[in-house]
């Protein structure tokens, strides 16, 4: 008896060890990608300073390094579903901010916001160690990934693409690994079935050389600074008038770099007296995206927890690295504490929807997703601040309503529209569109790559195989035996990269 408690104790005992030694490990993983590419600060602003929200407002950013990657503002739409069954036939209306749309030519969605000030940080950090590598990382329907070859490839900077694991198969995540064969030569694309890439990683992560990794989704404090600028933006369009002011605005948590940065966006909008957001009730309604994190919210609310300022990446954790990095370049005084007011704003006037069937899995749409974007078909997109621009050519795509990310707040703001509707309540309801509306085709002649890649990972060829469409508005396939590129490229968009 008392041997087997002496085993039980020191089993137990190795147990605890063990998880607090991997702890630890993840820990220092994560905070050494966060931390890996440091935002850029010059002792004197350009001569020409970017008109952007960010540098106008808080003059002092504009020593940190910035690389203008597409046309900003994005607009705001007006999209309308027409009388809707559900809302006693009533036409449901909401408004979407179209990060979507930035581009025209390479890419576009929030992770271009992010990259603007990455890219310009490892753009300086080149000139001092030209043989650095950079390294994207990601799931493989990493849309952060995509953005960083494009921009990187179109800017001169040398990105490599390190995917850490596949995900569920679905048509979108597929087609992001194809367009990533499209941008670099495959020598460059470590795909999750191979180890070297974990290695590299590591490498850049522990070793103190000049090798760099991009926060994942670009979360880190340049990345952040970006959807600060989009906060402000949004504000300046509504003080302007362009748009009437919002209740509530939707948007997937994926890295959390993007949510935190509109927390914190909207915090020093407020704090400069930009007269936005003003509604007594005006929140944020946020979806993780990855059912781990979801299920951790429901059991110990990690998102909004006083502890999780030590986690890196969550929301705490970031107010605390970005106030701290603004405060220390002088661009807020210190007696404003945007800490407290973001931590404040995160407490009082944000929703979480962690419900697993909003969440559904990790990389794809859950039922209640997939259910929310079939209605892509009946979009309407109808006004915009944008509107004097459109003729019938250039009238606005509708929002690619993914399953991996922006589908899952879309459900919350369909269902949430469909009953203020049916109740006759009126509410501004605004959805950030993260999802490209653009899906890049390189100069690399991407089917030869996939080809290759499958001919030496069999799951690469059947993962492909088995990645299905969800939308009527892109039914392609990608069948490396079967199939031909035409299956899918109509859906991808020659870029001006060469
Ligand atoms: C389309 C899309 N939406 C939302 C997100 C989540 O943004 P974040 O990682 O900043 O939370 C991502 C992240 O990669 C994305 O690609």
């Amino acid at each position: 008896m008392s041997v087997l408690l002496v085993i039980l104790v020191v089993v137990s005992t190795l147990a605890v060890v063990a998880a607090t030694v991997f702890l630890f490990f993840l820990g220092s993983v994560l905070s050494r990608i966060y931390h890996s590419i440091k935002p850029h600060v010059t002792a004197q602003p350009p001569s020409l300073i970017p008109s952007l929200p960010l540098f106008r407002h808080f003059p002092a950013t504009a020593r940190v390094a910035f690389r203008p990657l597409a046309n900003f503002p994005s607009p705001v739409h007006r999209i309308r579903i027409p009388q809707s069954p559900v809302s006693n036939g009533k036409d449901l209306v909401f408004s979407v901010k179209r990060d979507d749309l930035v581009s025209t030519s390479l890419y576009s969605g929030n992770k271009v916001r992010t990259l603007q000030f990455v890219i310009a940080s490892c753009e300086a950090h080149q000139e001092s160690y030209q043989n650095a590598k950079l390294f994207a990382i990601g799931s493989a329907g990493s849309n952060q990934v995509v953005c960083a070859l494009t921009y990187g490839k179109s800017v001169g900077v040398n990105v490599d693409a390190v995917y850490l694991k596949s995900d569920l198969p679905d048509l979108d995540n597929a087609l992001n690994v194809v367009s990533a064969l499209s941008i670099v030569p495959k020598s460059r694309i470590n795909l999750w079935d191979n180890s070297s890439g974990m290695w590299k990683l590591l490498n850049a992560l522990f070793r103190s050389g000049p090798d760099r990794v991009f926060g994942m989704g670009g979360n880190s404090i340049a990345g952040t600074l970006g959807q600060i600028n989009g906060a402000l933006e949004l504000a300046e369009q509504i003080e302007s008038g362009q748009i009437a002011d919002i209740d509530a605005l939707y948007l997937p948590i994926g890295s959390s770099c993007t949510f935190t940065g509109l927390i914190l966006g909207i915090c020093l909008a407020q704090y400069r007296g930009i007269k936005a957001f003003q509604s007594p009730d005006f929140k944020i309604v946020a979806v993780p995206i990855h059912h781990t994190f979801a299920g951790l919210h429901r059991s110990i609310g990690i998102y909004k927890a006083e502890w999780s300022s030590y986690i890196p990446t969550l929301p705490k954790y970031n107010f605390h690295h970005v106030s701290a990095f603004l405060k220390s370049i002088g661009a807020i005084d210190s007696t404003f504490d945007l800490e407290a007011a973001a931590g404040d704003f995160l407490t009082h006037h944000v929703d979480i929807v962690a419900d697993e069937d909003i969440v559904g899995l990790y990389g794809v749409h859950s039922t209640r997703s997939l259910r929310a974007a079939s209605y892509d078909t009946l979009l309407q997109v109808f006004d915009g601040t944008n509107k004097s621009e459109w003729s019938a050519e250039s009238q606005p795509p509708v929002p690619w309503i993914c399953g991996h990310f922006v589908g899952k707040p879309f459900a919350v703001l369909l269902n949430d529209l469909e009953r203020n509707t049916r109740n006759g309540v009126e509410k501004h309801l605004l959805l950030w569109q993260t999802k490209s509306a653009i899906q890049p085709k390189g100069p690399v002649d991407e089917w030869m790559q996939v080809k290759e890649v499958a001919d030496d990972s069999k799951e690469f060829g059947k993962w492909l195989k088995e990645s299905q469409p969800h939308s009527l508005l892109r039914r392609g396939y990608i069948d490396v035996a079967d199939g031909k590129p035409e299956d899918y490229q109509f859906i991808m968009k020659e870029t001006s990269l060469i």
